[in-house]
């Protein structure tokens, strides 16, 4: 016998699908995943070209073809090939093929079943089969069927060569894709069958992550920065700032700021605004006013000059340009007499400084002539109105300026401030005339006036310490140049007299 050229008719019922029955006219019947088979059998447990049926000595054969993959006829596996009768089911991976004869065609009713394992064949019940119909061949039918193909292999085997020929022929046109898929893995080289399961998944079709993800992490982070900088601010800080800036409540009476600063950070450091106009707004209050002297503002010198920050918790701007030894992180060159010094060669708008009145205690009147300017006009509004009373009345005051300030200076000292150190003074132990004069009238003292300016404007008691913050034998520089003018606290307050202090 040789492979006849003649077609043979299939039958194909599909009940996995909703097709109507398909009759082929074909030589042989491809069963297998590729698209272009005869029966196509879509599943990953299924080969390409899987098995094939095909009429041999006018009985139907089944080849199993798969190198991976199983072809069981009622429940035993198909090792090669198998003749099938009718009644036979097939199993094709989750395919179930039931066999039936139906005169010289076959007719093949598919069925798909996940749950079923191979060898849970459901077998067909006796009113399934079409025990009734007899093949077209006449040989046996239903259980028996399995010993009968092997017996009827024998029959066939001068065909094998042929069949083989077929068959592999069939194998290569499936393994040939006519398009290839993009979904196909590119490397390694396409596998078939199980190898399917080493599949590995491309990214080109993988779905990108979606704008919004970036966006969103960009206002997340955005978000933690801010919370960041808000509850950390320390972190961003060159080192702590004062404590009397990191209270949260005002200390000092009469006040000296508009509110507690609770260890804000943009109240200082502001955008738009230059940060001594920020110090000043805030350290604005009915006690006290955040000026800085006409001579100080023309060379530059500001608040930042006197009242450093960020030199720790404990450090006191308040009193940095009083004393540098005072303090840890006080500077000399920041304070009056460090900066007011021969030794400080730096410019300040242009001008240079020195060190004032010989280093010591300055003295009214130079060569003569009343050089000291008089108060602040501000601060002399300030001023009780005796004070002012007692210039206008005073003897000596004469049209010219050097009356007016002998007056104001007088005026300063006379009847409202305490005598100390044991200086001369009225019987109540305020300042008279005799305390700085000897005699007056025709033969005025002016020599020891310069001794007595030391007896009161020196020296510094810390109030909060109780310890010298300048000590008793040098000048204590603001008692005689107020920086802050309209500060209501005296400078020494144990030398205004109780009862005329205002
Ligand atoms: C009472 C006012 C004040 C407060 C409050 C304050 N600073 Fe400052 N800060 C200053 C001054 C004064 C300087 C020195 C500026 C200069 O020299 O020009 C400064 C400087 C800085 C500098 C720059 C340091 C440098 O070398 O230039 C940083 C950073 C800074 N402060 C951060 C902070 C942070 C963070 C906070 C909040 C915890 C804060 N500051 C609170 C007054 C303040
Ligand atoms: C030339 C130095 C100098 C300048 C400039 C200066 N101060 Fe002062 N400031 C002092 C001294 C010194 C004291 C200590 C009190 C005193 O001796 O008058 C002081 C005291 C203070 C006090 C504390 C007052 C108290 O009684 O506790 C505040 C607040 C203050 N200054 C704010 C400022 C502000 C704000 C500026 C800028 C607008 C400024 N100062 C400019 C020298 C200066
Ligand atoms: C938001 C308000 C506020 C701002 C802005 C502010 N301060 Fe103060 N400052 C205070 C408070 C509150 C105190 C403590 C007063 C109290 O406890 O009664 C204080 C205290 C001080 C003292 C006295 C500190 C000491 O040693 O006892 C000085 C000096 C001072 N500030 C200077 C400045 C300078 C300079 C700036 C600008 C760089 C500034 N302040 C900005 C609120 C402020
Ligand atoms: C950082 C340097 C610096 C510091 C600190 C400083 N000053 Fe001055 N001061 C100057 C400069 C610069 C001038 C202007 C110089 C000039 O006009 O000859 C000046 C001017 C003066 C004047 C006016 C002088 C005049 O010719 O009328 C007096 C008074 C004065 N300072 C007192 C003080 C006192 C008091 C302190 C301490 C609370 C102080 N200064 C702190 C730099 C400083
Ligand atoms: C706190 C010290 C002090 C007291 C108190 C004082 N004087 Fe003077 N007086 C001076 C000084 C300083 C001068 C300037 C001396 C010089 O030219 O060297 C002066 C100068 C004068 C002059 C010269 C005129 C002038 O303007 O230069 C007369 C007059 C005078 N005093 C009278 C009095 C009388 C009267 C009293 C008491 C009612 C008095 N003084 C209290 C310090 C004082
Ligand atoms: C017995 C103590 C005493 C003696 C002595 C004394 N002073 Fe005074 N002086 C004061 C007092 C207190 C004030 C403050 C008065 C006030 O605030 O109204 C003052 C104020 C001043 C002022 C004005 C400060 C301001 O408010 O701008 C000057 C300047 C001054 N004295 C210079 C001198 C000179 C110079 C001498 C030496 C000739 C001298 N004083 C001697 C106690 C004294
Ligand atoms: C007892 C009061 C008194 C004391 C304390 C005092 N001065 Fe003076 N100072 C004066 C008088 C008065 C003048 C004006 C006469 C003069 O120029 O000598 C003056 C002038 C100055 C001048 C201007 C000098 C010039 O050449 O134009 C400066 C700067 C100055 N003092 C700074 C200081 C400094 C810094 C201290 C602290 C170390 C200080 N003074 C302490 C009273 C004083």
């Amino acid at each position: 016998m040789s492979t006849r050229q003649e077609a043979n008719t299939f039958i194909i019922t599909r009940e996995d699908r909703s097709f109507d029955p398909v009759t082929l006219m074909s030589e042989g019947l491809a069963i297998g995943r590729a698209p272009d088979s005869e029966l196509n059998l879509n599943h990953p447990t299924v080969s390409r070209l899987h098995a094939g049926i095909r009429k041999l000595g006018g009985r139907f054969y089944i080849f199993h073809l798969s190198p991976s993959n199983s072809t069981t006829l009622n429940g035993n596996l198909v090792h090669e090939k198998a003749a099938l009768a009718d009644g036979d089911v097939l199993q094709i991976g989750p395919f179930f093929l039931f066999i039936d004869y139906q005169e010289s065609a076959l007719s093949i009713r598919v069925r798909y079943q996940t749950t079923v394992r191979v060898g849970e064949v459901e077998q067909p019940t006796a009113s399934q089969q079409p025990s009734s119909e007899v093949p077209p061949s006449g040989d046996a039918v239903g259980a028996d069927s399995q010993a009968d193909a092997a017996a009827a292999t024998g029959g066939v085997d001068a065909d094998e060569g042929a069949l083989d020929v077929f068959w592999e022929k069939r194998k290569r046109e499936a393994g040939k894709v006519t398009r290839p898929s993009p979904l196909r893995p590119r490397q390694p080289a396409p596998k078939l069958g199980k190898a399917r399961f080493n599949w590995k998944p491309t990214r080109d079709l993988e779905r990108p992550w979606p704008f919004s993800i970036f966006t969103w992490g960009v206002v997340v982070v955005g978000l933690l920065s801010v919370v960041a900088a808000f509850s950390y601010t320390s972190a961003f800080s060159p080192a702590p700032v004062s404590n009397a800036h990191a209270r949260a409540s005002l200390n000092t009476s009469p006040a000296v700021a508009r509110e507690p600063n609770a260890n804000s950070c943009t109240t200082c450091h502001t955008m738009r605004t230059n940060m001594e106009t920020n110090c000043a707004s805030c350290h604005q209050t009915n006690g006290f006013a955040a000026t800085v002297t006409a001579p100080h503002q023309a060379a530059g010198v500001g608040c930042l000059s006197c009242h450093a920050e960020h030199r720790g918790a404990d450090f006191r701007p308040g009193i940095a340009s009083l004393s540098a030894d005072f303090q840890k992180g006080a500077r000399f060159d920041e304070t009056c007499a460090g900066c007011h010094n021969d030794a400080n060669a730096k410019l300040y708008n242009g001008r240079r400084v020195f060190t004032p009145h010989g280093g010591t205690f300055g003295y009214p009147v130079v060569n003569g002539q009343w050089k000291w300017e008089g108060i602040d006009k501000e601060a002399w509004e300030q001023k009780p109105d005796e004070l002012k009373q007692l210039v206008a009345n005073w003897p000596v005051a004469s049209a010219d300026e050097g009356g007016r300030r002998s007056a104001q200076f007088h005026a300063l000292h006379l009847y409202r401030v305490r005598t100390t150190g044991g200086l001369a003074g009225t019987a109540e132990g305020e300042v008279s005339c005799s305390t700085c004069h000897k005699s007056y009238g025709v033969s005025l003292d002016r020599e020891t006036p310069r001794t007595t300016c030391a007896a009161c404007h020196n020296g510094k008691t810390d109030t909060q310490t109780g310890r010298a913050l300048i000590a008793a034998d040098k000048a204590n520089c603001t008692s005689c140049h107020v920086q802050h003018v309209l500060d209501k606290r005296h400078w020494n307050p144990s030398l205004l007299a109780a009862a005329r202090d205002q």
